[in-house]
C-alpha cells in the first residue's frame, strides 16, 4: 500500500493508551502520522509518547503560538489524506455530530475534507443511549467509517460493547479505506476451520484446524476491495475488518453456506478442514458411560460427508475454485493427485508433519500446484504474506478468464 498522510485525534478514554501501537503499526507500513490529543487525552496517554513513536510534533492547543507557528491547524485539516479518531469519547462523537468546534482536535475534524473512520470506546450505557446511537446514525450517514467498538469486559467494571477495537483491526480498516482495490466488484467466498461433527449433546468429533490460514485469505481479499464471505467453523478469532462472516459448526452446515454464497463468486477459496466422515445419527442427550460396563467399547457409526470442493468444482462457470490439501508426505505429488480427482483451479498444498508451519502456527510453508501439474514452492513464510501470494495468484487465473 502507499504510504499516506494521517491524522490521528486522541480523545479522552482508557483505550489512549493502546494509541501508541496504533502508531507503531501505521508507521510500519510507510504512513506518516501526526497526532493530536485533546486535554483528557492527556491524561491517559503521554504526548511525549506519541511525540516519539510518530517522530512528528504531537499537538494540543489550538491557540499555542509556537504550536501554530510549525503547522496551523487549518494546514494540519488539509495535510490529512486520513483521519482517524481513536479513542472517540461520547463527548467527541457528541460534537462531531454536531458540528462544535471548541478545541483543537474538533476544529480540525471541522475543517478537514480526508475520510473520517472512528474508534468509540465507552461504558456500555453510555453506547446504548439514545442520544450516542443517534450520534453515531448520524455520522455514519455522512460516510464517517466507525470501526468497532467490540464487546468484552470493560474498565469501568460493566460487561459489554463499548471496549475500543484494536489496533490491527483500526490499521486493517484504514487500509482497506485507503488500499488499492484490485478486487473491486469480485465476490470472494473463503471457508476457514475446522468443522465440528456432534457425537452427542455434549461431544464432536474436531481437528486441529485453527482457522487462521482462512482468515488471513478473507482479510487479504477484502483489503483488496473484494466484497468477502468468510463461512467459519468455530473459531475465536477476530472477523477480519470488511469481512461477512457466516458462523457454522458441521460440514453439512458448510455446504449450505458456501453453495448459497457462491452462487455469484467469482472466487471460493475451501480452506476449511472439512471432516471427511460425521457420527451417522448423533445422540440427543449426552452418552452416560455408567450406561456400559466398564472395558466394553462404545461403537460409533460414521457416514461420508459431501466433498463440498468437489462438488463446486463441478459446476460449470468462469469461477476460479481453489482447494487446501493437509499431507504429511509426498506432498507434491498427492496435492497433483487431488486436484485431479476434485477438479479445481489451484491446490495449495501444506505439509502438515513441519514442526514449524501448519495447523497452529502464525507460518506456512505451501505448494502451489496447478492443474498443469506445475509445483511452486513458497518459503516458510506469516500466513498474512501466503495470502498475499495466493490472492496473486488468484487474481491473474480470474484475469486469464475473464
Ligand atoms: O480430500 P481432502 O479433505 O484432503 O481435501 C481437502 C480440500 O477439500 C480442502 O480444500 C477442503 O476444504 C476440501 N473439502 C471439502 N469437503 C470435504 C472435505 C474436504 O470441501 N468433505
Amino acid at each position: 500500500m502507499e504510504p499516506r498522510r494521517v491524522l490521528l485525534v486522541v480523545s479522552g478514554g482508557i483505550a489512549a493508551y493502546k494509541i501508541p501501537e496504533l502508531v507503531r503499526r501505521l508507521k510500519r507500513t510507510g504512513h506518516a502520522v501526526r497526532c493530536v490529543v485533546t486535554a483528557s487525552a492527556r491524561e491517559f496517554v503521554s504526548p511525549l509518547t506519541l511525540q516519539t513513536v510518530s517522530a512528528e510534533p504531537v499537538r494540543e492547543s489550538l491557540f499555542d503560538r509556537a504550536e501554530e507557528g510549525q503547522i496551523d491547524h487549518i494546514a494540519l485539516a488539509d495535510w490529512a489524506e486520513a483521519v482517524v479518531v481513536a479513542p472517540a469519547t461520547a463527548n467527541l462523537l457528541a460534537k462531531l455530530a454536531a458540528g462544535i468546534a471548541d478545541d483543537l482536535a474538533t476544529t480540525v475534524l471541522l475543517a478537514t475534507r480526508a475520510p473520517l473512520l472512528v474508534a468509540p470506546a465507552m461504558n456500555v450505557n453510555m453506547w446504548s443511549h439514545p442520544a450516542t446511537r443517534a450520534n453515531v446514525a448520524t455520522l455514519h450517514e455522512r460516510g464517517v467509517e466507525i470501526v468497532g467498538p467490540e464487546a468484552g469486559e470493560l474498565a469501568c467494571g460493566w460487561e459489554g460493547e463499548g471496549r475500543m477495537a484494536e489496533p490491527e483491526a483500526i490499521a486493517g480498516a484504514l487500509e482497506l479505506r485507503l488500499g488499492r482495490p484490485s478486487l473491486a466488484g469480485e465476490r470472494v467466498v473463503v471457508s476457514a476451520g475446522g468443522t465440528r461433527e456432534p457425537v452427542d449433546a455434549v461431544r464432536v468429533l474436531a481437528n486441529r484446524s485453527s482457522g487462521k490460514m482462512g482468515f488471513a485469505i478473507a482479510a487479504e481479499a477484502a483489503r483488496r476491495g473484494a466484497e468477502t464471505i468468510l463461512v467459519a467453523a468455530p473459531s475465536a478469532l477476530p472477523t477480519p475488518p470488511g469481512v461477512r462472516r457466516i458462523d457454522i459448526e458441521t460440514a453439512l452446515e458448510m455446504r449450505d453456506a458456501v453453495h448459497a454464497e457462491a452462487r455469484s463468486a467469482g472466487v471460493v477459496v475451501m480452506a476449511a478442514a472439512v471432516a471427511d466422515f460425521r457420527p451417522a445419527s448423533a445422540h440427543a442427550r449426552k452418552l452416560k458411560k455408567e450406561d456400559l460396563p466398564e472395558g466394553e467399547g462404545l461403537t460409533l457409526e460414521l457416514v461420508r460427508n459431501p466433498d463440498i470442493l468437489a462438488e463446486l468444482c463441478r459446476e460449470p462457470g468462469e469461477r476460479v475454485v481453489v482447494g487446501f490439501a493437509a499431507e504429511s508426505h509426498d506432498v507434491v505429488e498427492a496435492a497433483r493427485r487431488k486436484l485431479a480427482r476434485k477438479g479445481c483451479d489451484l491446490i495449495v498444498a501444506n505439509d502438515v508433519s513441519r514442526e514449524d508451519a501448519g495447523f497452529e502456527s502464525d507460518a506456512n510453508a505451501v505448494v502451489l500446484v496447478s492443474p498443469g501439474g506445475e509445483a511452486e514452492a513458497l518459503p516458510l513464510l506469516p500466513k498474512s504474506e501466503v495470502a498475499r501470494r495466493l490472492l496473486d495468484r488468484i487474481e491473474k487465473l480470474r484475469g486469464a478468464r475473464s
